[in-house]
């Protein structure tokens, strides 16, 4: 089989009809075994939980060509764990983690021809979700769910890649202190689309959102997480009950205390003392690591390394981390899974 006839150097974070997509319904308490279909449509009940009260979750992972042509993902057992405790946070039937990542196989290898070949710089983007469906209005939880995968090549989801991006503080909240935020639910994005707007409209990336106790401490950004380089050259980042725990920040946590000994630490990271930090990024699946230029807060403008040139800490982060995920750096035990 030949690869798409795409120019994958210029695709951006963007849809795309690819030719499978992965199904399975759940009804009476067990799942079906699941098939491949070709129509990029659903038909469900108008009653459907997901339509009303957002019973909803959804994940995002990659797939990477390697240098050796074979075709590999980044820890999709981590996405599996995830949306098993974002089900159980809404009252939703468990995805295995054995059918999570055989869903995620089958739709990465009939629609191999979509994945970008090494050295394009583009992923395959796999797109899990499980919703509530069947016939309801009650707020409850639904009869029926479906799960489904489905993928498209991707490009860079923050422009420019590994140019610097501004952020602006937020004066809106993401998520409530007990609330939805560490769970990956379709509610915490639909929130943050108008303050998403706000900021793009004033030219920054994205919003950087603030503690919704106290709005004294970083949170996360809208689409990932945060983390600086301290002057001293640890690696820091928020630790909160109500931020996305992010594979790709712990990866990094991990790349950055055991492949660079460098001192790590999850804590408190508070908005008025951004001078500790010699270098910021965003990281995440769709982000991987975009570093952060300078982040708009109270009328003036932060700025960190630099608003043009990548730090060096972050570049070596960097290239560290795809580097695993391309298969050319060795990666720490269970990290890789080999779809090919
Ligand atoms: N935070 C938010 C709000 C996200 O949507 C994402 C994307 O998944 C992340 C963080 C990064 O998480 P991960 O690294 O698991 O993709
Ligand atoms: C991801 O990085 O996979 C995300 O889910 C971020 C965004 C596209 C919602």
């Amino acid at each position: 089989m030949k690869k798409a006839a795409l120019d994958w150097g210029k695709l951006s974070f963007s849809y795309m009809n690819t030719d499978y997509r992965y199904i399975s319904h759940w009804k009476d308490g067990a799942w079906d075994s699941g098939k491949l279909v070709t129509e990029n449509t659903l038909t469900i009940s108008e009653g459907s939980t997901a339509l009303h009260y957002g019973q909803q979750a959804f994940e995002g992972l990659k797939a990477y060509t390697r240098k050796d042509g074979r075709t590999q993902l980044f820890r999709p057992d981590r996405n599996a764990a995830r949306m098993q405790s974002t089900a159980d946070r809404l009252l939703m039937p468990r995805v295995s983690t054995e059918k999570f990542v055989d869903a995620c196989d089958q739709v990465v290898k009939a629609n191999w021809k979509y994945v970008p070949p090494y050295g394009t710089g583009a992923t395959l983007y796999l797109r899990p979700f499980l919703i509530g469906v069947g016939d309801n209005i009650g707020v409850r939880a639904a009869p029926e769910y479906i799960f489904g995968v489905f993928c498209m090549p991707v490009g860079p989801y923050f422009k420019g890649g590994m140019t610097p991006v501004n952020f602006m503080v937020s004066t809106w909240d993401r998520a409530a202190p007990r609330g939805t935020g560490a769970a990956k639910v379709g509610g915490n994005y639909a929130g943050s689309l108008m303050p998403h707007e706000e900021a793009a409209h004033k030219g920054y990336a994205d919003c950087i959102y603030l503690d919704p106790a106290t709005h004294t401490k970083i949170e996360e950004v809208g689409a990932a997480n945060f983390f600086g380089i301290t002057k001293a050259g640890a690696f820091v980042t928020p630790l909160s009950p109500s931020i996305l725990p992010s594979i790709t920040k712990y990866s990094l946590l991990y790349v950055a205390g055991e492949y660079f000994k460098m001192k790590t630490e999850e804590r408190d990271v508070f908005i008025d003392n951004l001078d500790e930090f010699a270098e910021a990024g965003a990281c995440g699946t769709a982000a991987v690591i975009t570093p952060i230029g300078g982040i708009f807060h109270n009328g003036k403008l932060h700025v960190f390394h630099s608003e043009t040139e990548v730090g060096p800490v972050t570049k070596k982060l960097y290239d560290t981390l795809v580097g695993i995920q391309y298969g050319d750096v060795e990666a720490p035990e269970g990290w890789i899974h080999f779809v090919d």
